[in-house]
C-alpha cells in the first residue's frame, strides 16, 4: 500500500480567538495537503487543539468558566475558522477527546514500566502570581526578583522526570544523518549548535495537583498530572492511533513555528524513540509575522483579524497574500497597504485581468466555442507546470506562486503583443485570432489547476467559468491541450473585483 502522506500543524491553545500567525501555519498546512493531493497522493491532514494546561485553565478561570465547558465553547470558534481558511483537514483533534487522553496515558504507563521517568525532589523559587519557577537568571542585579513576580517563595517539589540527558547524542548523531529533519536548514543548524554546546537537563512531565489540575492524570501516581507539552506533542501518533487503517505514522510533515522547534526537534524524538516509534520525516519551521513593523498582540491592539481580511477580500486574497509575501521560514511583516497593493497587482490586474479578458473575446469573437488547438503558450505552460510539480514536492510554496505568475505574466504580455481586439476587426486574421484565443483559454484552464492549492475558490471559479464540469485538483490535468476544439465555455466574470480606495 502507498502510504499515506500525512502532514500536522502545532495544535493552538485555545486561549483566546484566533488571528494571523494561527491562520499563516494552517494555511501552509493546507497547500501542503492539497497539493500532494493534486500530485496524485493519499493525504491525511490534522490540526486540532491544545486544551490543557495553566495557560488554558488560567483563561477559564478568567472567566469563571469551567476549563471543559471554556475550551467547548472556544473549540466550535476554532472550528469555524479552519473551515472559513477552506482546510481540508481530515481530522481535527483536541486533547481532552478520550481517544488522545487514553493513548497518552497507555504511552506514560509503557514509559515509566520501561525506566525511562524517575521521581526527584526540586527545591527552588516559585511565583505563585506567575505560578512558574524563577531561576537565578530571573534575579535583578541587587538579587531580589521583579515585582510582577508577586511573592516569591522557596518551594519544594517533587515531580517526575524523562530521561532526556541520555540521548543527547543519538539525537545529534540522528539529526546529521538525516539533513531534512529540521527545515529550513538554518534551524537545523540552530539546534546542532544548541545540541552540541549545551548539556540536555532531564525533562519534568508532571505538576502536582496542588498547582495544576487542568490535565492529564499520571496513570502511574494520581497526585500529579502530565506536563502540558509531554500531553500536547503526543497528539501527532494518538490520532495517528486512532485511524489504524490508514497506516498514518510516522507523519511526513509537521508544521510549526519558530518559538516551538526545541519542543519538536529536542524532546519529541526523544519521545518516540522511548515509545518505540520512528521519528517524522520533517520538521518544517515557518517564521512570526508582525504587523507595521511591531509585535501582534492583542494587549496593545497591534492586531491582524484574519475573518474581518476574509469578509472583506475573499479567503483566497488572505491565502494568496501570506504565502507570496513570505517564504516558510523568515519573518514576515503585514502591512494593509502591502496586503492591497498585491490584490490589485498580482490578483486582480494580473491573474483577475488574463482570465476576464482571455474569456471575454472568447465568447465576443467566437461565441464562446474553443478554437482548434494551438501552442504557442505551450512550453510555457509546460515550464510553469514542470516547475510547480517539482517545487510542491520540497514544500517550496512562494518559489511556486513565482513561476506560476510567470505564466500569468507572460500570457497578459501574449495579449498586449497579438492584440486580438484588433485580430477581430480584419476578418483575412480571423485564423490568428483563433490561434490566440486557444492559447489565452488554455493557458487560463492550466493556471486554475496549478493555482488550486493555493486559491481553490478561484481555480473552481476559473474552470466553471471556462464550461468544465469536475475540479482543476490534479496536477496530471496540467498537461497542455486538455481543452477540446468545439467545447463551449461559461459565463465570465470578475474574479478579484476592483475595490477603490
Ligand atoms: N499549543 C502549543 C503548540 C503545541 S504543538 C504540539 C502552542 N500554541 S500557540 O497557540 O501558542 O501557537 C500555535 C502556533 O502558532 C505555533 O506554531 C506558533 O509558532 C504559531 N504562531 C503564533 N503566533 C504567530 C505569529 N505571530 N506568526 C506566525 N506564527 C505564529 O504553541
Amino acid at each position: 500500500m502507498n502510504k499515506r502522506f500525512y502532514i500536522t500543524t502545532a495544535i493552538d491553545y485555545v486561549n483566546g480567538q484566533p488571528h494571523l500567525g494561527h491562520a499563516y501555519e494552517k494555511i501552509i498546512a493546507d497547500v501542503i495537503a492539497r497539493a500532494r493531493r493534486s500530485l496524485g497522493q493519499e493525504v491525511f491532514f490534522l490540526t486540532g487543539l491544545d486544551e490543557h494546561g495553566q495557560k488554558v485553565q488560567q483563561a477559564a478561570q478568567a472567566e469563571r468558566k469551567n476549563p471543559q465547558e471554556y475550551c467547548d465553547a472556544l473549540a466550535a470558534d476554532w472550528q469555524a475558522f479552519a473551515r472559513k481558511l477552506e482546510l481540508t483537514n481530515d481530522d481535527f483533534v483536541r486533547t481532552t477527546q478520550p481517544r488522545h487522553k487514553a493513548f497518552v496515558q497507555a504511552k506514560l504507563a509503557q514509559l515509566h514500566a520501561a525506566g525511562h521517568f524517575y521521581r526527584a525532589t526540586y527545591t527552588g523559587y516559585y511565583s505563585t502570581k506567575e505560578e512558574t519557577f524563577l531561576t537565578e537568571k530571573d534575579r535583578l542585579p541587587d538579587g531580589t526578583f521583579d515585582a510582577s513576580y508577586g511573592e516569591v517563595v522557596e518551594l519544594k517539589e517533587d515531580n517526575y522526570y524523562f530521561k532526556l540527558g541520555a540521548q543527547q547524542q543519538w539525537l545529534i548523531d540522528t539529526i546529521e544523518a538525516n539533513p531534512e529533519f529540521i527545515a529550513p536548514s538554518y534551524r537545523r543548524n540552530e539546534v546542532l549548535g544548541f545540541l552540541k554546546n549545551n548539556k540536555l537537563e532531564d525533562l519534568c512531565i508532571s505538576r502536582p495537583l496542588a498547582r495544576l489540575n487542568w490535565g492529564i492524570p499520571l496513570p502511574f501516581d494520581p497526585e500529579f498530572v502530565t506536563y502540558v507539552w509531554f500531553d500536547a506533542l503526543v497528539n501527532y501518533a494518538s490520532i495517528a492511533d486512532a485511524h489504524p487503517d490508514l497506516g498514518l505514522w510516522p507523519a511526513d510533515i509537521h508544521v510549526i513555528g519558530k518559538d516551538i522547534v526545541k519542543f519538536h526537534a529536542v524532546y519529541w524524538p526523544i519521545m518516540l524513540k522511548a515509545m518505540g516509534l520512528p521519528l517524522p520525516k520533517q520538521i518544517l519551521v515557518h517564521g512570526w509575522w508582525q504587523k507595521d513593523g511591531a509585535k501582534i498582540a492583542k494587549s496593545t491592539g497591534n492586531v491582524v483579524d484574519p475573518v474581518a481580511v476574509i469578509n472583506e477580500w475573499g479567503v483566497d486574497a488572505l491565502r494568496f497574500y501570506v504565502l507570496r509575501e513570505l517564504d516558510i521560514g523568515p519573518d514576515g511583516n503585514w502591512t494593509d497597504a502591502g496586503f492591497r497593493s498585491r490584490y490589485q497587482a498580482e490578483l486582480a490586474n494580473g491573474l483577475g485581468n488574463l482570465v476576464n479578458r482571455s474569456l471575454s473575446m472568447l465568447k465576443r469573437y467566437r461565441n464562446g466555442i474553443v478554437p482548434a488547438r494551438a501552442n504557442e503558450l505551450a512550453a510555457d505552460a509546460a515550464r510553469a507546470a514542470d516547475e510547480t510539480r517539482a517545487l510542491f514536492r520540497q514544500s517550496q510554496l512562494q518559489a511556486a506562486l513565482q513561476s506560476i505568475w510567470g505564466l500569468v505574466n507572460r500570457a497578459n504580455k501574449f495579449v498586449d503583443e497579438t492584440a486580438p481586439f484588433k485580430l477581430a476587426k480584419d476578418p483575412a486574421q480571423a485564423q490568428r485570432l483563433d490561434e490566440v484565443l486557444y492559447n489565452l483559454a488554455e493557458t487560463c484552464r492550466v493556471l486554475a489547476v496549478l493555482l488550486w492549492p493555493f486559491l481553490p475558490g478561484t481555480a473552481t471559479k476559473i474552470y466553471a467559468q471556462l464550461g468544465l464540469t469536475g475540479s482543476p485538483d490534479k496536477l496530471a490535468e496540467a498537461t497542455w491541450g486538455g481543452l477540446p476544439a468545439g467545447h463551449t465555455i461559461g459565463e465570465p466574470a470578475p474574479l478579484f473585483p476592483r475595490k477603490d480606495v
